[in-house]
């Protein structure tokens, strides 16, 4: 179907807890997104991504689920869950939901049930537990390490108190990795996909979805140390076969296995009416490979994480955009496209720089397939500083404090600036906000057609009204300074980007309008287009 919904979609994804407190105890809540629908329509956007809501001791964020089918009564009830499919459906928005297929929160009644059964029974078999080495078993089964830090193994206490078993957590100890090769994981996930599905979500956001294949678990790897700089996942200013050389022989990543899995998910998503979709948090290089997540009966989307990692370089921004393009088009898939989201510091912090980050998403916004935009992306925020006392983040506890973990990009939004904490709660949220948001909140920025929120409502818009936007058009490169992006999508859309420091000038069609800029300070006069440092300008021609 070429023409569904969430192929060329601006997908905007809600952190509950940091969205808006209804009932003033500082984390935010389902009635608190609910509150606000009518204002994330008012974006332009046309689904909500809610990261998890489900039952949890809350150790990663929520990532740490003890209940899928359920709701944290932090964040509401399942009567507030399905107030929000069914409001949001109302105003013509789609849902999506987070699911965490990898692991389980060791506060999962599985989980206890396999801490107080013995060795080899059939509930420790639903996740990966092994006797340790060494003559006393004190050692790890393997020498991997964890994405947030320190060894992936723990070791338990049998019930009877005496030393037992190791367990795999490629997360936090407090998140025990699910073994997919027990049929017993698949049905209890294919219940869980069919217990949103038939309330009426649109699709899935499947986390870890490259981790959930474990082949070669006893194997050591060969280089711990390439291990770790690998798991960091931190791959800002590599080439494409630096990373591809760093995760190409991480054991637990991108196995063959994964791939039967999302086939039989698609057959699940394709038996239900109403185009549901799902999309891949997968970390494959080289991205050759993470097509081969959305080939024709597997899953629909896969994040494209390069705009959240890449160099403000004319020449990195363009191969980055040719090769994610005609990657999935050799499979049939549309592109994504990602500033920020919630692991990730935020763009205008990365880019340390406003105009930067505002033309680098005018030009994110110009280009073919979909758009997630993360909360407080529309208002430029940038990342809170966090005093080590108030971090959350199990990455930080797990590195002992060498990585500040994600917290500043998580911190409550500012919705009206005469409020206290910003409008976001009554009473003080989980995580501090920065004084300076007050000129950044969401009534602040309404009434002001220079504000980044002003600049995000404009270019959604453009891109639900013109025809050069709201479908999958190509794109056809023209020459360009060095610098200097520019590029035309059929149906007369003209996207020009300097990514200097210098002021550019180019000739362009001598027809040609302004329609949309990322600041201010453009001319255009007969075709002579004058373009300030760190710039993107739409033109109609
Ligand atoms: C994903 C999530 C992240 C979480 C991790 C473990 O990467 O986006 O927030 O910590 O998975 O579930
Ligand atoms: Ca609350």
């Amino acid at each position: 179907m070429n023409n569904s919904w969430w192929r060329n979609a601006v997908i905007y994804q809600v952190y509950p807890r940091s969205f808006l407190d209804t009932n003033g105890d500082g984390d935010g809540d389902l009635p608190g997104v609910i509150e606000r629908l009518p204002y994330l329509k008012s974006l332009g956007i046309d689904a909500v991504w809610l990261s998890p809501f489900y039952p949890t001791p809350n150790k990663d964020g929520g990532y740490d689920v003890s209940d899928p089918r359920g709701v944290d009564p932090r964040f509401g009830t399942l009567t507030d869950v399905q107030k929000l499919i069914e409001s949001a459906h109302e105003l013509g928005l789609r849902i999506i939901f987070d699911v965490v297929p990898n692991h389980f929160s060791s506060d999962h009644p599985w989980f206890k049930s396999a801490l107080s059964s013995p060795p080899g029974s059939p509930e420790r078999a639903r996740f990966h537990f092994f006797d340790g080495r060494g003559a006393s078993g004190d050692e790890p089964p393997n020498n991997w390490n964890s994405l947030f830090g320190g060894p992936a193994w723990t070791r338990i206490a049998e019930s009877d108190g005496s030393f037992g078993q190791w367990y795999l957590h490629l997360f936090d100890a407090s998140q025990p990795d699910l073994n997919w090769a027990n049929p017993e994981v698949s049905l209890d996930f294919e219940k869980t996909l069919r217990f949103w599905l038939d309330r009426g979500v649109d699709g899935f956001r499947i986390d870890v979805a490259h981790g959930l294949a474990k082949d070669q678990i006893l194997v050591d790897h060969r280089d711990p140390k390439s291990l770790s700089q690998a798991l960091r996942l931190d791959f800002v200013g590599m080439t494409q076969e630096s990373r591809a050389g760093l995760l190409r022989d991480v054991p637990f990543f991108d196995r063959e296995g994964v791939h039967d899995i999302y086939r039989a998910w698609r057959k699940l998503f394709d038996s239900y009416d109403g185009d549901r979709m799902s999309v891949a948090e997968a970390w494959v290089y080289p991205s050759s490979r993470a097509a081969r997540y959305v080939r024709p009966d597997e899953l629909h989307q896969i994040f494209n994480f390069d705009f959240l990692m890449i160099d403000w370089n004319s020449d990195v921004i363009r191969e980055a955009i040719e090769r994610t393009l005609s990657e999935v088009a050799a499979v049939g898939a549309p592109a994504t496209w990602v500033l920020c989201n919630h692991d990730s510091p935020r763009i205008v912090t990365r880019l340390k720089d406003a105009n930067r980050a505002r033309a680098l998403a005018l030009l994110t916004h110009s280009l073919p397939g979909s758009i997630y935009i993360y909360q407080g992306e529309e208002l430029g925020l940038e990342d809170g500083s966090i005093s080590d006392e108030a971090r959350q983040d199990p990455m930080f506890f797990r590195t002992h404090g060498i990585d500040k973990g994600r917290d500043g990009c998580r911190v409550p939004l500012p919705w009206d600036a005469a409020m206290p904490n910003f409008g976001f709660s009554s009473q003080d949220p989980w995580l501090p906000q920065p004084a300076q948001w007050a000129k950044q909140s969401v009534n602040s920025q309404e009434v002001d057609p220079e504000s980044f929120l002003s600049f995000y409502r404009k270019s959604l818009a453009l891109r639900k009204s013109h025809p050069a936007l709201n479908h999958e058009t190509p794109i056809i490169w023209h020459h360009a300074p060095k610098g200097v992006l520019h590029f035309e999508r059929e149906w007369g859309l003209v996207v020009v980007v300097n990514t200097t420091d210098y002021k550019v000038e180019i000739e362009v069609s001598a027809t040609s309008n302004i329609l949309h800029i990322s600041r201010s300070g453009v001319h255009l006069a007969n075709g002579h287009l004058k373009l300030p440092a760190n710039s993107t300008v739409w033109l109609e021609s």
